[in-house]
Parts: structure tokens; sequence; C-alpha cells
């Protein structure tokens, strides 16, 4: 079983990758975890779409390989981050030009969020990608969902620190995650 991290942060020392690498031990004997790198994706335009870029191939390969994805995201500006946006743009393309039935390579792909920002945890972010799954016919596991809002501390040591309430969340939102993205049609 599969579960791809996907970081809305391209910052190397992002609180999200930090979470996202917490989670990944948690999942530890229960799935097989990998991140996806998407840093040389090319910005969605249209003129370049069919055949899609090399880089974006490749991310929509380890979508398809993968059983279940998770996103850690920050907000931007109350939204989500614009790298993460346009990665998400190219994976809600049709996979066939003018296929009238529009799949994606996110069609029926199983998801669920999690986030660390300042006093909102990130929350705005998270509530338009929880509209972009149900648009993008997503499998969105609603629920239980780890938000951390950064602490000074973790602002000022660049390493993010978890409260007890934060990590029992995340291991919770991890063993529900590995179930349900395990779970047979
Ligand atoms: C362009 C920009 C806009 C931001 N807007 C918000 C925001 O709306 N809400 C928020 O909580 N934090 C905001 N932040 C602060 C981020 O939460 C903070 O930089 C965080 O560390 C980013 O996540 P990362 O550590 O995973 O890169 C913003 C940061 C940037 C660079």
């Amino acid at each position: 079983m599969r579960i791809l991290m996907i970081i809305g942060s391209l910052r190397r020392n992002s609180f999200n990758r930090q979470l996202a690498q917490i989670a990944a031990k948690m999942l530890e004997g229960k799935a097989e975890v990998s991140f996806l790198g998407y840093s040389d994706i090319p910005y969605m335009n249209q003129d370049i779409e069919f055949p899609a870029p090399e880089a974006v191939r490749r991310a929509r390969e380890e979508v398809d390989a993968a059983d279940g994805i998770w996103i850690f995201s920050p907000e931007y500006n109350f939204n989500i981050p614009g790298a993460l946006k346009n990665l998400l743009d190219w994976l809600s393309r049709p996979l066939v030009k003018n296929d009238p039935e529009r799949i994606s390579a996110l069609t029926g792909k199983k998801v669920t969020l999690s986030g660390a920002g300042g006093k909102m945890a990130a929350s705005n972010a998270r509530k338009r990608l929880a509209e972009f799954a149900v648009f993008m016919r997503m499998r969105h596991m609603e629920g239980e969902e780890c938000a951390v809002t950064l602490t000074p501390e973790s602002f000022a040591s660049d390493t993010l620190i978890l409260s007890e309430e934060d990590e029992r969340v995340l291991r919770s939102q991890a063993e529900k995650f590995a179930a349900f993205a395990g779970e047979k049609e």
C-alpha cells in the first residue's frame, strides 16, 4: 500500500515537510511512503498541455502509483500556495485531449489533508483544497485532520514543535488514512 506525500511549500526546511516526515514515521509498517518532488513543473499553459511536459508526466505516474495522497500545506494569504495550485491544475486536466469524461490523474484518488501555519493553522487553504477534491471527484477522507498552529518556538528554531494533542491527532489521521487507502474498492 502506497501513500504519496505532497507538500504545499517548496521551502527546504518547511514546517509542513517536517510534519509530513513525522507522519511518514507513524506510517512505518502500514504503508510505503514517498514524497512528490514537483519544483520543476512549468506553469500551466494550455499551449504545452499535449503532450504533457516530462515533469508533469512523472508527477502523474507517481500519483497513479499511489493508493492515497496526503497533502500537507501552509496557506499563503488565506489561500493555496501558488506552486501547489499550479501542480494541482496540471493534475486536474484530462489525460486524453477532449475526453468527455474528463478523467484526470486525480479522479477517484483517495486524499487527506493536513497543514501547519499561523493562528488559523492553514485552515483557509485546507478548506479550498477540500472544495478542489470534491470538484475533482477525489475521495476525500473527512474527519480527522491534523492542523498545527506554529508556535513562536517553532519559528525561532525553524524546527517543528508539536503539542501532545497535535501528535495524537496526526497519529490518528495516519492510522485512519492507512486503513482508508488500503480498502479495496
Ligand atoms: C507569501 C506568504 C503568504 C503567507 N500567508 C499566510 C497566511 O495567510 N496565513 C498564515 O497563517 N501564514 C501565512 N504565511 C506564513 C506561513 O504560514 C509560514 O511562512 C510557514 O512557515 C509556511 O509554511 P512552511 O514552513 O511549510 O514553508 C505566509 C507566508 C508567505 C511566504
